[in-house]
């Protein structure tokens, strides 16, 4: 016999459950990078825009689309659009999970070794950071085995379930994530010299805005909310109906908003002051972080504390994209959980070693850039804005957007969705996801 599906114990378990896979890399490693990339404060405010454009909309919609049909994303298009294709949209989701995932745990895989690394004091003040970091990353062998325990360590929680797992570790790993990002802020912003960095964090340059700009918001902003592949839905479908969607779509975005922009202004203002470059694209984390930790009092108590933090935050996002997989093949193919987990976790390493080995060990190129790129192409440029813009079709005109709206406005304790609401999902948002496709395929 099939056991019951389970459910969130409380409102907050979702909250933090979601806020946990949102808030992640994305937060700490990408958004101060893509920032750096471009020009500062001016980027931010565009990500603002995207966010209230695109990402809240969409957030409030797969959250319902999850709690309405208590299914994983393929059996959710399908209990609401039976005998159509439409199920091919939550297989996109099944398959971006896999796919983000198995790059996702080897950065992920790093943090715990830089982890490691610092507290052992292996990475120390005078280590050269950036032959350090290439060396690390173009070792055959390490960056595996530590890919290997992190998707090991993702597996096992998934494998114990909603309740037991998921709602468990965010209940513990959330407030540490939080206490830390704080210490690092305090950190940053009392350095010497720090004004010049929040002054490039906070002052926007308006002319520094292309089109480039809105498209890597774009980027930023599905990946950074979990959207676009069913991870939302699937949490959601995790909900009693008694709970209040708009209310926790506003937290989880905010939230996943406070760590982002904690995390640049615990950044930024330590780059500047300690005269580094802003624009060292996805080596900041890895290279200027800890040449600029080097360089502070206590440097390398801090640059430890940035690396649990990163291994921790890393570790509640992967829970969502893991379990996106193992949902469906629990909820549509009758498999038991804990053996879901395994099957899958083990998948995902596989696919990880040429993710890892392509960063320098071994030379595996898919259409002229290094495996692991490409996998991070595929899932910017077409998984998530495809599965987002037929996500929100589905809602405004399949399921229709007036349903939408009363589905996630039932039981709303916070506040109610007008019809601006079903304006927005049916135009607005798509068209301009419509938009930023085709400035991705075209520019
Ligand atoms: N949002 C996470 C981050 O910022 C990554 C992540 C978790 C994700 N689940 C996802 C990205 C689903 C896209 C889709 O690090």
């Amino acid at each position: 016999m099939k056991p019951a599906r389970e459910s969130w114990t409380t409102k907050l378990a979702f909250i933090l459950a979601a806020a946990g896979s949102a808030v992640g890399l994305g937060n700490i490693w990408r958004f101060p990078y893509v920032v750096g990339e471009n020009g500062g404060a001016a980027f931010v405010i565009v990500f603002l825009i995207i966010v209230a454009l695109i990402g809240l909309p969409l957030m409030v919609t797969e959250i319902t689309l999850g709690r309405e049909t208590k299914k994983n994303p393929i059996g959710a298009f399908k209990a609401l659009a039976p005998n159509t294709p439409w199920w091919l949209v939550g297989a996109i989701g099944v398959l971006a999970g896999f796919v983000i995932l198995s790059f996702y745990s080897v950065v992920a895989g790093w943090g715990i070794s830089y982890f490691f690394q610092t507290v052992t004091g292996s990475l120390t003040e005078g280590t050269d950071f950036e032959a350090a970091f290439f060396d690390h990353v173009g070792q055959g062998f390490a960056p595996v085995a530590w890919h290997a325990l992190f998707m090991a360590l993702t597996g096992l929680i998934i494998g114990l379930g909603i309740v037991k797992g998921i709602g468990r570790a965010v209940r513990y790993l959330m407030p540490v994530l939080f206490i830390l990002i704080i210490m690092l802020v305090i950190r940053g912003v009392t350095l010497e010299g720090a004004s010049e960095g929040l002054q490039y964090y906070l002052q926007p340059d308006f002319t520094s805005i292309t089109w480039q700009t809105w498209l890597d918001a774009a980027g930023q902003a599905f990946f950074t909310l979990s959207l676009g592949m069913g991870a939302i839905i699937t949490y959601g479908s995790y909900l009693k109906k008694d709970d209040d969607v708009p209310g926790s779509a506003s937290w989880i975005v905010g939230l996943d908003l406070l760590i982002a922009l904690l995390a640049g202004l615990a950044i930024f203002p330590a780059v500047f002051a300690l005269g580094f470059s802003e624009a060292d694209g996805p080596g900041l984390a890895f290279i200027t972080l800890p040449a600029v930790f080097a360089q502070m009092p206590f440097g390398m108590f801090f640059g430890a504390i940035f690396f649990l933090f990163f291994s921790v935050a890393a570790l509640t996002s992967a829970l969502s994209l893991l379990e996106v997989v193992v949902a469906w093949l629990v909820d549509e193919k009758e498999m038991s959980r804990p053996k879901a987990s395994a099957l899958v976790s083990f998948g995902i390493f596989l696919l990880g070693i040429p993710a890892s080995l392509s960063m320098g060990a071994v030379d595996i190129q898919v259409m002229g850039m290094p495996f692991f790129d490409f996998l991070d192409y595929l899932q910017e440029t077409f998984l998530l804005p495809i599965g987002g813009l037929l996500t929100l079709v589905f809602a405004g005109y399949v399921f229709t957007a007036s349903k939408t709206r009363e589905s996630a406005n039932e039981n709303s304790t916070s506040f109610k969705l007008g019809v601006w609401f079903e304006w927005l999902i049916k135009y607005i948002t798509p068209a301009a996801v419509v938009i930023i496709l085709l400035a991705g395929l075209f520019l």
